[in-house]
């Protein structure tokens, strides 16, 4: 077939495109709305910049998994040039081998201090403490849980990359959970105002970017003092994080005038490792919250099936997971209804390449609306519908490799990328999640069960609260 150039797709304003349509609303609903008239690839436009869009499982798993090489660049997008120009680290960092090097050594450390291991769990267990006693702290009290959680999830990222974790109420902490949040935080102003960047020169248009700029100065001054101070202690014969990994590379490429292994480098890597595992985690775990406290019933399930395994007493662990299979039939749900990362991270082509009969050029962005696979109605027939179903689990209890379609929602999360090297692939996150929520909900109610000798359910115990 004779490749025609670009896809159609929806008609656009002169100058802005299609931005007005996409930063009205949730930009994922009117993406999957246009693929019912332009199909699963059509292009839009954003200002100057041409994109494309993908929708629908098959034709995401085609770009990337069976197409990865193809698929697997980043785009050099207004807030990439923003807040990292030299498109260095991990995420944002185009096809090629700075990137491929520094994720598979990231990967590899990590490994070694815990992703994977039973020391993650240690690390997520004395965590999940932690904020058991933060949320007995709040008594009958009605409580905001997202600051809490969001500690949790950091401070478990922290351990593995600092090697050590903060009390809640530690300012340096704290600043670091606020530049997190602005770092998320901008408003449909802001994201015109970078997108744009000459409205940066109307008064008051520059504060949306600035903020972000801020925010992200912030987190970075904070991983370096830490890399400074690791420095200063670094002992090679006890490697106790992941930044004495670095350091270790770093210092045995010295001599080497192409090496990636810079400091600027680590930076970068440990920034994209916060920003990449916190939000998200923390995210996951309120939908998982909300969902427990709409739906009690499911949630008095799970807890059933916690402590059919477990008691009341010991702790949870992976090699429990398989035994659990509803209530990671729930978390799985958890995940496919609230897609917290709608639009994933953009992908960019990394070569001029041909799609569907289509040409797409090298460089050019290209939108994996994962939002359209997990609300399919063709796979999910009542997508809205919050349905945890067993079914979708192999024997194992958990969602077999490549044996479903459905399980793409799993997998479409990091995934897509893993056979083609764009993943990110640190499953060890679900665990996390889990391993968090079930502590935190078995915790809450041992609290509740010890005090009233009666099984209340911790969203019945939350409403009555209200
Ligand atoms: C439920 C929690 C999480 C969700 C939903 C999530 C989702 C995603 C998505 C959608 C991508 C883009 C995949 C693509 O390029 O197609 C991604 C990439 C990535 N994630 Fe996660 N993530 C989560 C947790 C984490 C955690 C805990 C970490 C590490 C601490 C992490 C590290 C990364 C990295 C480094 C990348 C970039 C990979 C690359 O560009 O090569 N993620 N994640």
């Amino acid at each position: 077939m004779t490749p025609k150039y670009l896809p159609p797709g929806p008609r656009g304003w002169p100058v802005v495109g299609n931005i007005f349509s996409l930063v009205a609303g949730h930009r994922f609903l009117t993406m999957t709305e246009w693929a019912k008239t332009y199909g699963p690839v059509y292009r839009i436009q954003l200002g100057k910049e041409t994109m494309i869009v993908l929708s629908g499982y098959d034709v995401i798993y085609e770009a990337l998994v069976k197409r990865g090489e193809d698929f697997s660049s980043r785009p050099a997008s207004p807030i990439v040039k923003l807040t990292n120009p030299k498109r260095i680290g991990i995420i944002t960092a185009p096809f090629g081998s700075p990137w491929k090097e520094h994720r598979k050594f990231t990967l590899m450390s990590l490994r070694e201090f815990g992703f994977g291991k039973r020391s993650l769990e240690g690390k997520i267990l004395e965590e999940s403490v932690a904020l058991q006693a933060e949320i007995l702290k709040m008594g009958n009290k009605p409580f905001d849980i997202s600051r809490m959680v969001q500690n949790a999830v950091t401070n478990v990222i922290c351990s593995i990359v600092f090697g050590s974790r903060f009390e809640y109420n530690d300012g340096k902490f704290t600043r670091l959970m606020d530049a997190l949040d602005q770092a998320f935080s901008t408003n449909i102003f802001g994201q015109l105002a970078i997108f744009f960047p000459i409205l940066q020169r109307v008064p008051g248009m520059r504060r949306g970017p600035q903020i972000i700029v801020d925010a992200v100065g912030t987190i970075k001054t904070y991983i370096r003092e830490e890399m400074d101070s690791h420095k200063e202690t670094f002992d090679s014969n006890d490697i106790r994080d992941l930044i004495d990994s670095y350091v270790r590379e770093t210092k045995s490429r010295e001599n080497d005038d192409e090496t990636t292994f810079t400091d600027e480098y680590t930076e970068m890597v440990l920034f994209d490792l916060f920003i990449a595992g916190s939000e998200t985690t923390s995210t996951t775990l309120y939908w998982a919250f909300m969902y427990m406290i709409l739906n009690p019933d499911i949630q008095r399930k799970v807890q059933e099936e916690i402590y059919s395994v477990l008691g009341h007493d010991k702790p949870p662990s992976t090699a429990h997971r398989a035994q659990m299979p509803y209530t990671e039939a729930v978390l799985t749900e958890v995940a496919r209804i609230g897609t917290i990362a709608p639009t994933s991270v953009f992908h960019a082509t990394s070569r001029d390449t041909s799609f569907h009969g289509y040409h797409i050029p090298e460089g050019m962005t290209v939108v994996t609306n994962l939002w359209s696979v997990h609300h399919d109605p063709e796979h999910f027939p009542n997508p809205e519908k919050f349905a945890p179903c067993l079914s979708l689990l192999g024997r194992s209890g958990t969602v077999p490799e490549g044996r479903s379609r459905h399980a793409v929602w799993y997998r479409s999360t990091h995934v897509p990328g893993e056979a083609a090297g764009r993943d990110g692939a640190l499953r060890a996150l679900h665990f996390s999640a889990a391993a968090l929520h079930l502590q935190t909900a078995r915790g809450r109610y041992q609290a509740f069960h010890n005090r009233n000798q009666r099984h209340h359910s911790f969203a019945q115990e939350l409403r009555t609260h209200r």
